[in-house]
C-alpha cells in the first residue's frame, strides 16, 4: 500500500475546515441525529486522515462509527442500511479494484468515497453505481461538511443500530499462529517459492551483484535513492536503466499492495487482465525474472514493501539477486496493520534475519533496513531511533551483519540532522560490535502531506536533500514533485534526483553543525527510552518489544493497530520541532518532558487551541508542509509561529 505517503486527502479536508473553523455551529442541527460509517478500503493503510477527519466530523456534530483501515467492502455493506451515510477512503490507487464487482451500491444510506482514489475521469460511472460524491483529490472539509449536511438535509434520520462487526481474520500467510513456520512451507505459499529453494546457487548469484552493505558507508557522499515500482518485468528493467542514468546510486522494487496482503492469486489475475498495479508484484514474477533485472542492473537493488508475511518476499527477493531487504516486526507492523499481533510479525521476521544470517554465512552480507518512518507523521525522533535500534538487536541476534537504520524527515532541520546523527552514533555503539555488522543511516525526504504547488515541492526536495547531507546520512530516499499527486513516473524520479544532486551540493558547499543541546536531549531520551524497554523481560528482546507496546512504554502516534496503545500526542513547537503533548506511557527523562512539555505550552497558548482540543493543533501540523507558502525547512518560519 502507498502507506508511505501518510497522510490522506481526508486529512486535508478535515483540516482545512478546522482552519477555517467554522461550519460548525450552523452545522448542529444538519449534523443533529446523524450517524456517518468511516473507514479505509483495501489494503491501503494509510491512518491519521481518518483519525483527523473523525475529530472533525464528531465536532461538526455527527456520530461516527469508525472502522478503521484495511476493509473489504463488505464490511462497508454490512453498515449500509444502519447509518446514513458511509465514508470510503482510500490512497493506495487500488480502489477500483476493490470496487470491482460492486455494480450497485447497497441500503438506504449515502456513499461518499475520498482520500486519494485515484479514479479520475470515472467519477461519472461511480456516480452511476451509487455514489453520492466522489473526491478524486484533496478538498476543503468545509466542502466535505457542507456536502453531507446538503445531502442529509430533508432525509429522514436512520434508526436502525449500527451492527458490531467481528474483527476479521488475518488474510494471508498462514493465520494467527505465532510459532515461525518451517521454510518448506514458506516456499510453498505460492508456485514461485520453489525457485528460490537453493541457498547455496542463491549465494552464488548474489555474490555478483553490487552490494548495498559493501557500497554504504564506502563514500562521503550521501547515496541517491529513489522508489521505482511497475507492474511488468520489462518496464522495470527499463525503469532502473532510466533511474541510473538520471543518476539513481541504489535502486528498489517498491511492491504493489496486493503482494503486500499476500494475494497472489489476485496479482496473477489483475496481470492476465493486463490491469495495473501500484508496484512491483516480485512474488509473482519469481526468481528468474529477478535474476534477469538484477544482473542488468548496475548498482545494488533493494526490496520494500511493509508485507503482512515478508518471509516469501524475502525468499523471492534474495534468490533473485536482491541484496537489501526492508521491513522488521515492528516499523512494518504497528504503523501499517490493524489487527497483527507482534508475536506474530515477531517470528516472521525472525525468519527474515536468520535467511539473512544463512547468507552471511555462506560469505553474502546482505542488508536489512528498519522503516524508522512508523506513521511519518510527528514522530518524535527519539522514538523512531528505538524502534529502529530494538529491530537492529532482534537482527544482529540473529545474525544479520548488515543493517540500515532509517529515520524520517519532520521538518525542523535543526532536529532532524541531530536525530540522524544521534541514532548513527547509537547504532553503532549498540549494534556495531566492535565493527563486525555494518550500520548506516538512511534519511527518508518528508513522508507526510506533500505540497502539491510544483515550486513549493521541489524547494522541499532540494533543501531535504541538503539535510540529509548535513546530517552525513549514508543515503537519501528521494522523493518526486508528483508527491502529492501520484505515483511517480520515471520523468517525476529523474526530476527529484537532480533536485536532490543539487541539495547536497549546498550542503557540500556549507557543512553547518549539530545543535549539540537538541542531540544530547534525544540521545538521552533514547537511552532511557531503551533501558526501560530492555528491562520489561531481560534477556528476550522480543518480548521486550511485545510487552512496551502492550504497556504503552512504546507507543506510536496515529497508528492503525490494536496493538498500540495511542495515548502519545504530539505536536509541533514554534520552531516546527516535533514535541511531546502528552506523554501517555511512554517514559521519558523528566528535564526532557518539562521542556518539551512548556513548549508545547507555548505554541498551544499562540494558536489559541485549548490543551483537550491539541487535536486541532495535530491536524494543522500534519498539513504543515503542505501549505504552498510553507517553505522548507521549517524551523523558525512564520506559518508555524503565527498558526492560529
Ligand atoms: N513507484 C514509485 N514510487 C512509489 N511509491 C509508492 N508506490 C510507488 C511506485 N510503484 C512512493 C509514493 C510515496 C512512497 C510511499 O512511495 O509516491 O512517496
Amino acid at each position: 500500500m502507498a502507506r508511505q505517503n501518510t497522510v490522506q486527502g481526508t486529512v486535508q479536508d478535515a483540516v482545512r475546515s478546522t482552519l477555517q473553523g467554522s461550519l460548525q455551529g450552523t452545522l448542529q442541527g444538519a449534523a443533529q441525529g446523524a450517524t456517518l460509517v468511516l473507514g479505509g478500503l483495501g489494503a491501503d493503510s494509510h491512518s491519521v486522515g481518518l483519525f483527523v477527519l473523525r475529530n472533525a466530523l464528531e465536532a461538526a456534530g455527527f456520530r461516527v462509527v469508525g472502522l478503521g483501515i484495511q476493509n473489504d467492502f463488505a464490511r462497508f455493506a454490512a453498515m449500509a442500511d444502519s447509518c446514513d451515510a458511509v465514508l470510503i477512503s482510500n490512497m493506495d490507487g487500488h480502489a477500483e479494484y476493490y470496487l470491482r464487482e460492486v455494480e450497485a451500491l447497497p441500503g438506504g444510506c449515502l456513499w461518499y468515497l475520498g482520500g486519494l482514489p485515484a479514479v479520475a475521469g470515472r467519477t461519472p460511472e461511480l456516480l452511476a453505481r451509487g455514489f453520492t460524491r466522489v473526491y478524486g483529490g484533496f478538498v476543503d472539509t468545509d466542502e466535505v461538511v457542507a456536502a453531507l449536511a446538503e445531502d442529509l438535509a430533508g432525509r429522514a434520520r436512520c434508526t436502525v443500530r449500527p451492527p458490531v462487526l467481528p474483527v476479521p481474520p488475518p488474510r494471508s500467510g498462514r493465520g494467527a499462529d505465532p510459532d515461525p513456520a518451517g521454510r518448506a512451507e514458506v516456499l510453498a505459499q505460492w508456485p514461485t517459492g520453489a525457485g528460490a529453494r537453493d541457498i547455496e546457487a542463491n549465494a552464488e548469484v548474489l555474490a555478483a551483484r553490487p552490494s548495498l552493505a559493501l557500497l554504504q558507508g564506502g563514500g562521503a557522499r550521501t547515496l541517491l535513492h529513489p522508489r521505482s515500482g511497475v507492474r511488468a518485468s520489462g518496464d522495470q528493467q527499463q525503469l532502473f536503466a532510466d533511474l541510473h542514468a538520471a543518476g539513481a546510486q541504489v535502486l528498489s522494487f517498491q511492491v504493489d499492495s496486493l503482494t503486500r496482503d499476500g494475494r497472489y492469486a489476485e496479482v496473477a489475475q489483475v496481470a492476465r487482465d493486463g490491469g495495473a498495479l501500484n508496484g512491483f508484484p516480485v512474488v509473482n514474477h519469481g526468481v528468474d525474472t529477478l535474476r534477469r533485472i538484477s544482473a542488468a542492473c548496475p548498482v545494488p537493488l533493494q526490496t520494500r514493501h511493509s508485507a503482512r508475511d515478508p518471509r516469501l518476499l524475502a525468499e523471492v527477493s534474495y534468490a533473485g539477486g536482491v541484496t537489501a531487504f526492508e521491513g522488521g516486526p515492528i516499523c512494518y507492523n504497528i504503523p501499517y496493520y490493524a489487527e497483527l499481533p507482534l508475536a506474530v510479525s515477531l517470528a516472521r521476521w525472525r525468519y527474515v534475519d536468520e535467511l539473512t544470517a544463512r547468507y552471511a554465512e555462506l560469505g553474502v552480507v546482505l542488508d536489512r533496513e528498519f522503516f524508522g518512518t512508523l506513521t511519518a507523521t510527528l514522530i518524535p525522533p527519539a522514538l523512531a531511533i528505538c524502534t529502529n535500534i530494538l529491530e537492529g538487536l532482534l537482527a544482529v541476534g540473529a545474525g544479520v551483519r548488515s543493517v540500515s537504520l532509517a529515520y524520517a524527515e519532520q521538518g525542523s532541520r535543526a532536529q532532524d540532522v541531530a536525530a540522524v546523527e544521534v541514532m548513527g552514533r547509537l547504532g553503532r555503539e549498540y549494534l556495531g560490535r566492535g565493527g563486525r555488522v555494518r550500520v548506516a543511516t538512511v534519511f527518508h525526504q518528508f513522508m507526510g502531506a506533500f505540497p502539491a504547488d510544483r515550486d513549493a515541492a521541489e524547494l522541499l526536495i532540494r533543501e531535504s536533500a541538503r539535510t540529509a547531507a548535513l546530517a552525513r546520512a549514508d543515503r537519501v530516499v528521494v522523493k518526486t514533485p508528483a508527491e502529492a499527486l501520484r505515483i511517480p513516473d520515471v520523468r517525476d524520479n529523474a526530476r527529484g534526483l537532480a533536485l536532490a544532486a543539487a541539495g547536497l551540493e549546498l550542503a557540500a558547499a556549507d557543512p553547518g553543525a549539530v545543535d549539540g543541546m537538541e542531540a544530547h536531549r534525544i540521545e538521552r531520551t533514547v537511552r532511557h527510552l531503551l533501558e526501560a524497554v530492555l528491562a520489561l523481560r531481560p534477556g528476550d528482546v522480543g518480548g521486550c518489544v511485545e510487552e512496551a507496546f502492550a504497556t504503552g512504554v512504546l507507543d506510536v502516534p496515529f497508528s492503525p493497530s490494536r496493538f498500540n496503545a495511542g495515548r502519545l500526542l504530539t505536536g509541533r513547537d514554534t520552531n516546527g520541532a516535533v514535541r511531546v503533548i502528552d506523554p501517555g506511557g511512554v517514559p521519558l527523562p523528566q528535564d526532557v518532558l518539562d521542556f518539551e512539555t512548556e513548549r508545547m505550552r507555548e505554541r498551544l497558548a499562540i494558536a489559541r487551541v485549548p490543551r483537550a482540543e491539541a487535536w486541532r493543533l495535530v491536524a494543522r501540523d500534519v498539513l504543515e508542509a503542505s501549505h504552498p507558502r510553507a517553505g522548507w525547512p521549517l524551523d523558525g518560519r512564520r506559518t508555524i509561529r503565527a498558526a492560529g
